[in-house]
Protein backbone atom coordinates (compact mmCIF):
# COMPACT_ATOMS: atom_id res chain seq x y z
CA UNK A 1 0.00 0.00 0.00
CA UNK A 2 1.08 3.28 -1.04
CA UNK A 3 4.38 2.19 -2.44
CA UNK A 4 4.20 4.39 -5.32
CA UNK A 5 3.24 7.63 -3.76
CA UNK A 6 5.77 10.49 -3.37
CA UNK A 7 5.17 13.70 -1.78
CA UNK A 8 5.92 16.45 -4.64
CA UNK A 9 8.15 19.30 -4.04
CA UNK A 10 5.05 21.90 -3.63
CA UNK A 11 3.72 20.15 -0.59
CA UNK A 12 7.13 18.99 1.47
CA UNK A 13 6.45 20.92 4.95
CA UNK A 14 9.11 22.82 6.10
CA UNK A 15 10.17 20.72 8.86
CA UNK A 16 9.25 16.95 9.08
CA UNK A 17 8.40 16.94 12.84
CA UNK A 18 5.18 16.69 14.18
CA UNK A 19 5.57 14.77 17.14
CA UNK A 20 4.21 15.21 20.51
CA UNK A 21 7.41 14.96 22.09
CA UNK A 22 10.01 15.32 22.48
CA UNK A 23 8.88 18.26 19.86
CA UNK A 24 11.01 19.89 17.50
CA UNK A 25 13.28 22.33 19.00
CA UNK A 26 13.44 25.00 16.52
CA UNK A 27 17.20 24.90 14.48
CA UNK A 28 17.79 28.61 15.57
CA UNK A 29 18.18 27.80 19.20
CA UNK A 30 20.38 25.22 18.44
CA UNK A 31 22.68 27.49 16.39
CA UNK A 32 22.20 29.85 19.55
CA UNK A 33 23.38 27.54 21.59
CA UNK A 34 26.40 26.89 19.75
CA UNK A 35 27.33 30.51 19.39
CA UNK A 36 27.20 30.63 23.79
CA UNK A 37 30.51 28.86 22.90
CA UNK A 38 32.66 28.87 26.37
CA UNK A 39 30.49 31.12 28.00
CA UNK A 40 27.61 29.02 29.08
CA UNK A 41 28.02 24.75 28.56
CA UNK A 42 30.28 23.38 31.03
CA UNK A 43 29.88 26.33 33.85
CA UNK A 44 28.95 25.54 37.20
CA UNK A 45 24.94 25.96 37.81
CA UNK A 46 25.78 27.41 41.63
CA UNK A 47 27.29 30.68 39.80
CA UNK A 48 26.02 33.27 37.34
CA UNK A 49 25.62 32.42 34.13
CA UNK A 50 23.34 29.54 34.78
CA UNK A 51 21.73 31.07 37.75
CA UNK A 52 20.64 33.94 35.29
CA UNK A 53 19.39 31.82 32.70
CA UNK A 54 17.12 29.98 35.53
CA UNK A 55 16.05 33.58 36.57
CA UNK A 56 14.91 34.47 33.04
CA UNK A 57 12.94 31.20 32.57
CA UNK A 58 10.84 31.68 35.82
CA UNK A 59 9.86 35.37 34.97
CA UNK A 60 9.78 34.78 31.59
CA UNK A 61 7.16 31.85 33.17
CA UNK A 62 5.35 33.98 35.44
CA UNK A 63 4.58 36.62 32.80
CA UNK A 64 3.55 33.95 30.10
CA UNK A 65 0.79 32.24 32.35
CA UNK A 66 0.16 36.06 34.42
CA UNK A 67 0.69 34.28 37.27
CA UNK A 68 0.07 35.91 40.82
CA UNK A 69 3.06 37.30 42.36
CA UNK A 70 2.72 35.10 45.74
CA UNK A 71 3.31 32.30 43.47
CA UNK A 72 6.74 30.40 42.81
CA UNK A 73 8.22 28.98 39.76
CA UNK A 74 10.03 26.04 41.17
CA UNK A 75 11.79 23.52 39.21
CA UNK A 76 14.06 20.47 39.52
CA UNK A 77 15.02 17.12 37.35
CA UNK A 78 13.00 14.25 36.59
CA UNK A 79 10.31 15.55 34.16
CA UNK A 80 6.42 15.23 35.11
CA UNK A 81 6.83 11.81 35.68
CA UNK A 82 8.67 12.54 39.25
CA UNK A 83 6.26 15.30 40.27
CA UNK A 84 3.75 12.22 40.17
CA UNK A 85 5.55 10.81 42.83
CA UNK A 86 6.58 13.50 44.34
CA UNK A 87 2.71 15.37 44.73
CA UNK A 88 1.38 12.26 46.39
CA UNK A 89 4.54 11.33 48.91
CA UNK A 90 4.64 15.28 49.72
CA UNK A 91 1.39 16.92 49.14
CA UNK A 92 -1.32 14.50 49.57
CA UNK A 93 -1.98 15.07 53.52
CA UNK A 94 -4.88 11.72 53.51
CA UNK A 95 -6.57 11.78 50.13
CA UNK A 96 -6.00 12.45 46.90
CA UNK A 97 -8.66 12.16 44.05
CA UNK A 98 -7.78 11.89 40.46
CA UNK A 99 -10.04 12.42 37.12
CA UNK A 100 -7.84 10.18 34.67
CA UNK A 101 -9.31 9.70 30.69
CA UNK A 102 -5.73 8.42 28.96
CA UNK A 103 -2.18 6.87 29.86
CA UNK A 104 -0.44 9.83 31.78
CA UNK A 105 -3.81 10.63 34.01
CA UNK A 106 -4.20 6.74 34.78
CA UNK A 107 -0.23 6.52 35.47
CA UNK A 108 -0.63 9.56 38.19
CA UNK A 109 -3.32 7.93 39.68
CA UNK A 110 -1.65 4.40 39.56
CA UNK A 111 1.59 6.13 41.51
CA UNK A 112 -0.52 7.40 43.92
CA UNK A 113 -2.36 4.50 44.72
CA UNK A 114 0.42 2.40 45.53
CA UNK A 115 1.42 4.56 48.49
CA UNK A 116 0.25 2.59 51.53
CA UNK A 117 -0.08 5.70 53.72
CA UNK A 118 -2.68 7.54 51.34
CA UNK A 119 -5.52 6.45 50.10
CA UNK A 120 -6.67 7.55 46.23
CA UNK A 121 -9.78 7.34 44.63
CA UNK A 122 -9.78 7.27 40.85
CA UNK A 123 -13.02 8.99 38.81
CA UNK A 124 -12.69 7.61 34.84
CA UNK A 125 -13.28 8.75 31.54
CA UNK A 126 -13.18 5.80 29.11
CA UNK A 127 -10.04 6.58 26.37
CA UNK A 128 -11.25 9.29 23.54
CA UNK A 129 -13.18 10.69 26.34
CA UNK A 130 -13.12 13.41 28.87
CA UNK A 131 -13.93 14.44 32.72
CA UNK A 132 -13.87 17.37 34.18
CA UNK A 133 -12.40 17.55 37.52
CA UNK A 134 -14.73 18.24 40.50
CA UNK A 135 -14.54 18.61 44.07
CA UNK A 136 -14.58 15.53 46.19
CA UNK A 137 -15.17 16.29 49.92
CA UNK A 138 -12.93 13.81 51.85
CA UNK A 139 -10.12 14.32 49.04
CA UNK A 140 -7.40 17.23 50.45
CA UNK A 141 -5.57 16.94 47.06
CA UNK A 142 -7.34 17.36 43.61
CA UNK A 143 -5.25 15.43 40.41
CA UNK A 144 -6.29 16.42 36.77
CA UNK A 145 -4.43 16.56 33.35
CA UNK A 146 -4.83 19.71 31.22
CA UNK A 147 -4.11 17.50 27.74
CA UNK A 148 -3.94 13.69 27.91
CA UNK A 149 -1.14 13.52 25.55
CA UNK A 150 -2.15 9.17 24.66
CA UNK A 151 -5.77 9.88 23.44
CA UNK A 152 -5.39 13.85 22.84
CA UNK A 153 -8.63 14.61 24.92
CA UNK A 154 -7.98 17.98 26.75
CA UNK A 155 -9.78 19.52 29.53
CA UNK A 156 -11.45 22.94 30.39
CA UNK A 157 -12.76 24.11 33.32
CA UNK A 158 -11.56 23.95 36.26
CA UNK A 159 -13.06 22.24 40.12
CA UNK A 160 -13.53 25.40 42.61
CA UNK A 161 -12.10 23.42 45.55
CA UNK A 162 -12.00 24.48 49.55
CA UNK A 163 -8.90 26.11 51.16
CA UNK A 164 -8.44 22.77 52.63
CA UNK A 165 -7.75 20.90 49.25
CA UNK A 166 -4.99 21.44 46.58
CA UNK A 167 -6.17 21.39 43.10
CA UNK A 168 -2.98 20.35 40.94
CA UNK A 169 -3.19 20.05 37.01
CA UNK A 170 -0.20 17.70 35.23
CA UNK A 171 -0.05 20.42 32.29
CA UNK A 172 3.17 18.47 30.40
CA UNK A 173 1.27 18.63 26.66
CA UNK A 174 -1.34 21.30 27.37
CA UNK A 175 1.17 24.32 28.71
CA UNK A 176 1.49 27.19 27.42
CA UNK A 177 -1.73 26.91 24.71
CA UNK A 178 -4.39 25.19 26.02
CA UNK A 179 -6.36 27.62 28.26
CA UNK A 180 -5.66 27.44 31.85
CA UNK A 181 -6.33 30.37 34.97
CA UNK A 182 -2.80 28.93 36.54
CA UNK A 183 -4.29 31.69 39.31
CA UNK A 184 -6.82 29.04 40.50
CA UNK A 185 -4.40 26.03 40.44
CA UNK A 186 -2.30 25.38 43.60
CA UNK A 187 0.25 22.81 41.47
CA UNK A 188 0.35 23.50 37.67
CA UNK A 189 3.42 21.55 36.31
CA UNK A 190 4.77 20.24 33.43
CA UNK A 191 8.02 19.03 31.69
CA UNK A 192 9.40 21.15 29.12
CA UNK A 193 9.59 19.29 25.65
CA UNK A 194 6.37 19.45 24.36
CA UNK A 195 4.97 23.08 23.31
CA UNK A 196 7.90 24.75 25.51
CA UNK A 197 9.74 23.53 22.65
CA UNK A 198 12.90 22.01 25.04
CA UNK A 199 14.49 18.72 25.76
CA UNK A 200 13.07 16.20 28.33
CA UNK A 201 14.10 15.79 32.29
CA UNK A 202 12.82 18.80 33.70
CA UNK A 203 10.13 19.14 35.62
CA UNK A 204 8.35 22.88 36.06
CA UNK A 205 5.94 24.05 38.53
CA UNK A 206 4.05 26.72 39.51
CA UNK A 207 2.79 26.72 43.21
CA UNK A 208 0.70 28.65 45.28
CA UNK A 209 1.04 29.79 48.71
CA UNK A 210 -1.40 26.70 49.51
CA UNK A 211 0.79 24.65 47.87
CA UNK A 212 4.05 25.90 49.30
CA UNK A 213 2.54 25.81 52.72
CA UNK A 214 1.29 22.40 52.44
CA UNK A 215 4.98 21.35 51.26
CA UNK A 216 6.05 22.71 54.87
CA UNK A 217 3.57 21.25 56.94
CA UNK A 218 4.26 17.66 55.67
CA UNK A 219 7.86 17.85 55.17
CA UNK A 220 8.15 19.99 58.65
CA UNK A 221 6.23 16.87 60.61
CA UNK A 222 9.10 14.56 59.73
CA UNK A 223 6.46 11.69 59.97
CA UNK A 224 7.23 10.81 56.59
CA UNK A 225 10.71 10.11 54.84
CA UNK A 226 10.99 11.92 51.80
CA UNK A 227 14.07 11.30 49.22
CA UNK A 228 16.36 14.80 49.39
CA UNK A 229 15.57 14.37 45.10
CA UNK A 230 11.93 14.50 46.10
CA UNK A 231 11.74 17.33 48.53
CA UNK A 232 9.62 20.12 47.86
CA UNK A 233 11.39 22.15 50.75
CA UNK A 234 15.03 21.73 48.85
CA UNK A 235 13.22 22.64 45.14
CA UNK A 236 11.20 25.28 46.78
CA UNK A 237 14.64 26.92 48.39
CA UNK A 238 16.85 26.28 45.96
CA UNK A 239 13.95 27.69 43.31
CA UNK A 240 14.29 31.10 45.56
CA UNK A 241 17.92 31.19 44.44
CA UNK A 242 17.37 30.74 40.96
CA UNK A 243 18.88 26.92 41.13
CA UNK A 244 17.92 23.53 41.57
CA UNK A 245 18.53 20.63 43.83
CA UNK A 246 21.34 19.26 41.84
CA UNK A 247 22.67 19.37 38.50
CA UNK A 248 20.32 20.31 35.60
CA UNK A 249 20.64 19.85 31.72
CA UNK A 250 21.84 23.44 30.77
CA UNK A 251 20.75 23.15 27.42
CA UNK A 252 17.58 21.68 28.73
CA UNK A 253 17.08 25.62 30.30
CA UNK A 254 18.55 27.56 27.59
CA UNK A 255 16.16 26.46 24.98
CA UNK A 256 12.86 26.61 27.05
CA UNK A 257 14.14 30.09 27.58
CA UNK A 258 14.12 30.69 24.03
CA UNK A 259 10.65 29.03 23.55
CA UNK A 260 9.10 31.31 26.36
CA UNK A 261 10.70 34.36 24.89
CA UNK A 262 9.40 33.55 21.57
CA UNK A 263 6.11 33.36 23.04
CA UNK A 264 6.14 36.15 25.05
CA UNK A 265 7.83 37.99 22.07
CA UNK A 266 4.55 36.83 19.75
CA UNK A 267 1.69 37.77 22.06
CA UNK A 268 1.65 35.60 24.62
CA UNK A 269 -0.78 33.19 26.10
CA UNK A 270 -3.61 34.61 24.83
CA UNK A 271 -2.49 35.02 21.33
CA UNK A 272 -0.54 31.57 21.22
CA UNK A 273 -3.75 30.03 22.31
CA UNK A 274 -5.96 31.60 18.99
CA UNK A 275 -2.76 29.95 17.14
CA UNK A 276 -3.62 26.74 18.38
CA UNK A 277 -7.19 27.07 17.27
CA UNK A 278 -6.92 28.20 14.21
CA UNK A 279 -4.66 24.40 13.75
CA UNK A 280 -7.45 22.91 15.28
CA UNK A 281 -10.13 23.93 12.97
CA UNK A 282 -7.95 23.34 10.48
CA UNK A 283 -7.33 19.58 11.27
CA UNK A 284 -10.74 18.89 12.69
CA UNK A 285 -12.22 20.11 9.72
CA UNK A 286 -9.91 18.03 7.22
CA UNK A 287 -10.98 15.30 9.33
CA UNK A 288 -15.07 15.85 9.26
CA UNK A 289 -14.68 16.70 5.66
CA UNK A 290 -12.60 13.26 4.17
CA UNK A 291 -15.13 10.52 4.60
CA UNK A 292 -11.76 7.91 5.25
CA UNK A 293 -11.26 9.90 8.44
CA UNK A 294 -13.16 10.83 11.99
CA UNK A 295 -12.04 12.92 14.72
CA UNK A 296 -11.32 10.03 17.67
CA UNK A 297 -12.43 12.15 20.14
CA UNK A 298 -16.20 12.75 19.59
CA UNK A 299 -17.08 15.41 21.88
CA UNK A 300 -15.94 19.18 20.48
CA UNK A 301 -15.33 20.72 23.58
CA UNK A 302 -12.59 17.55 24.87
CA UNK A 303 -10.96 18.15 21.64
CA UNK A 304 -7.23 18.84 21.81
CA UNK A 305 -5.86 21.95 20.64
CA UNK A 306 -2.54 20.72 21.46
CA UNK A 307 -2.42 17.43 19.75
CA UNK A 308 -4.67 16.11 17.08
CA UNK A 309 -5.65 12.32 17.53
CA UNK A 310 -7.31 11.50 13.62
CA UNK A 311 -8.94 8.02 12.80
CA UNK A 312 -8.12 6.68 9.26
CA UNK A 313 -10.69 4.26 7.78
CA UNK A 314 -9.42 0.34 8.16
CA UNK A 315 -9.31 0.26 4.23
CA UNK A 316 -6.01 2.37 4.64
CA UNK A 317 -2.84 1.64 6.71
CA UNK A 318 -1.99 4.50 8.57
CA UNK A 319 1.36 3.21 9.41
CA UNK A 320 2.04 2.05 5.69
CA UNK A 321 1.78 5.62 5.20
CA UNK A 322 3.86 7.17 7.99
CA UNK A 323 6.53 4.48 6.76
CA UNK A 324 6.76 6.37 3.31
CA UNK A 325 7.20 9.51 5.09
CA UNK A 326 9.84 8.66 6.79
CA UNK A 327 11.49 7.18 4.26
CA UNK A 328 11.83 10.29 2.14
CA UNK A 329 12.42 12.39 5.20
CA UNK A 330 9.16 14.28 4.71
CA UNK A 331 7.23 13.58 7.84
CA UNK A 332 7.95 12.26 11.03
CA UNK A 333 6.46 11.62 14.33
CA UNK A 334 2.55 11.14 13.78
CA UNK A 335 1.95 7.38 14.70
CA UNK A 336 -0.75 7.01 17.34
CA UNK A 337 0.09 6.68 21.23
CA UNK A 338 1.89 3.50 20.46
CA UNK A 339 -0.84 1.68 23.63
CA UNK A 340 -3.47 2.90 21.85
CA UNK A 341 -2.65 0.57 19.58
CA UNK A 342 -5.44 2.54 16.41
CA UNK A 343 -5.36 2.61 13.08
CA UNK A 344 -4.94 6.74 13.64
CA UNK A 345 -2.46 10.08 13.17
CA UNK A 346 -1.51 11.90 16.08
CA UNK A 347 -0.51 15.18 14.46
CA UNK A 348 0.95 17.92 17.18
CA UNK A 349 -0.47 21.07 17.14
CA UNK A 350 2.42 22.67 19.49
CA UNK A 351 3.46 26.24 19.05
CA UNK A 352 6.13 25.72 16.69
CA UNK A 353 4.20 23.40 14.25
CA UNK A 354 3.15 26.13 11.60
CA UNK A 355 -0.27 26.25 10.15
CA UNK A 356 1.22 26.29 6.99
CA UNK A 357 2.94 22.92 7.33
CA UNK A 358 -0.22 21.23 8.89
CA UNK A 359 -2.49 22.33 5.80
CA UNK A 360 0.32 20.64 3.71
CA UNK A 361 0.54 17.55 6.36
CA UNK A 362 -3.18 17.31 5.38
CA UNK A 363 -2.77 17.44 1.48
CA UNK A 364 0.07 14.90 1.56
CA UNK A 365 -2.45 12.37 3.33
CA UNK A 366 -5.19 13.08 1.38
CA UNK A 367 -3.13 12.81 -1.60
CA UNK A 368 -1.29 9.36 -0.37
CA UNK A 369 -5.21 8.02 0.21
CA UNK A 370 -6.98 9.39 -2.78
CA UNK A 371 -4.38 8.76 -5.21
C1 LIG B 1 0.34 14.52 29.96
C2 LIG B 1 1.71 14.00 30.29
N1 LIG B 1 2.05 13.88 31.58
C3 LIG B 1 3.25 13.42 31.94
C4 LIG B 1 4.20 13.05 31.01
C5 LIG B 1 5.52 12.54 31.45
O1 LIG B 1 6.51 13.46 31.16
P1 LIG B 1 8.05 13.07 31.32
O2 LIG B 1 8.30 11.97 30.36
O3 LIG B 1 8.77 14.33 31.00
O4 LIG B 1 8.23 12.66 32.73
C6 LIG B 1 3.89 13.14 29.65
C7 LIG B 1 4.86 12.73 28.62
O5 LIG B 1 4.60 12.65 27.45
C8 LIG B 1 2.62 13.64 29.29
O6 LIG B 1 2.28 13.76 28.01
Amino acid sequence: MFENYNTPKELRPSDPRFGCGPSLVPVEFLEKLAATGQDLMGTSHRKPAVKNLVKEVQEGIAKYFNMPSDYQVVLGNGGATLLFDMISLGLVKKKSAHFTCGEFSSKWYKSANSIPWITSEEVKAEYGEGVVGQNVADADLIAMTLNETSTGVQIEGLPEVDDQTLLCVDATSGAGQVPCDVSKVDVFFFSPQKVFASEGGLWIALMSPKALARAKEIEGNKERYIPGIMSFDSAISNGTKNQTYNTPAISTLFFINEQVKLMNEFGGYDKAIAYAEDKAKLLYSWAEEKEYLSAYVKEDKFRSRAVATIDLDDKYDASALISIFAKEGSVNGIDAYRKLGRNQFRISLFHNVKLEDLEKLTKMISLAIES
